[in-house]
């Protein structure tokens, strides 16, 4: 299904009834990734899953796509929906978009679980990662996305799952370059939003202690810091994939808690 946002369209689905739980994919994914997951989690809630900005079936606004940019497109959905409030759960990129919407729109958020995501702005290595990958995806955008979706994975998960990774690299190889560019400025703009997360009333961070792109004794400290409900899982970061019984029993119990 599509709602118009500012001219662009956003593509949602929708599934089950009881309160609401919204799905929001990361970087260079789109809402099927969550395809494993929406049968279990609609058997008692109402499962909204979206495609972000310039990615799987919704439009780019713009070249740069900032997680309140985001975060409004998701408003928009809901908005349409009428539905005014409902946990939400982001991996990865969809958690910094969480919370973005959290930020605007505090009292529609009755909880957030961060999948491999968290609260933290780039550090300036990562910041710089993303411009250096910003300059020479245009012209190698397969080769770029390829070394992204490898290095998501745990060492130990590649093999086991080379099957899954492949279907991943050819979702991810729908994204338009432009896509991938304006989320990729958007992520290295994001702040900090820790006093965000503190504030949410339900919260927790699923972390993988193997995740390759984000530090798990960081992470720990963040959950820490926030207060924050902390669960570990020992895999990379597609807990979705690398470990998906564990992560369905973790979002399950956060969600009907
Ligand atoms: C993601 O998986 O959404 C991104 O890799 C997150 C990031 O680059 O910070």
């Amino acid at each position: 299904m599509i709602v118009v946002y500012k001219g662009v369209n956003i593509f949602y689905t929708e599934k089950g009834i009881g309160s609401t739980v919204v799905l929001l994919h990361g970087f260079l994914e789109n809402l099927t990734m969550w395809n494993g997951l929406v049968e279990e989690v609609s058997k008692r809630n109402r499962v909204i899953t979206i495609d972000l900005l310039g990615h799987g079936k919704s439009d780019c606004l713009g070249y740069v796509h900032t997680m309140e940019d985001m975060a409004e497109a998701v408003k928009q959905v809901l908005t349409h929906l009428r539905i005014r409030k409902a946990i939400f759960v982001g991996h990865s990129m969809g958690g910094y978009v969480s919370l973005a919407f959290a930020n605007k729109y505090l009292k529609n958020v009755k909880g957030i679980c961060l999948m491999n995501s968290t609260a933290q702005p780039d550090d300036d290595e990562r910041k710089e990662i993303r411009e250096k990958a910003n300059k020479i995806v245009r012209k190698n955008f397969n080769m770029m996305v390829k070394m992204a979706i490898n290095n998501l994975f745990a060492s130990t998960s590649k093999e086991l799952f080379s099957n899954e990774i492949e279907k991943v690299l050819n979702e991810a190889l729908k994204t338009p370059v432009r896509g991938y560019m304006a989320s990729n400025e958007g992520m290295r703009l994001r702040k900090n939003s820790e006093e965000v997360l503190e504030q949410i009333q339900k919260r927790i961070i699923i972390a993988g202690k193997e995740d390759p792109i984000l530090n798990y004794e960081s992470i720990k400290r963040e959950a820490t810091r926030t207060n924050t409900d902390l669960k570990v899982l020992d895999n990379g970061h597609m807990s979705h994939i690398e470990n998906k019984k564990e992560l369905l029993e973790t979002l399950l119990e956060f969600i009907r808690s």
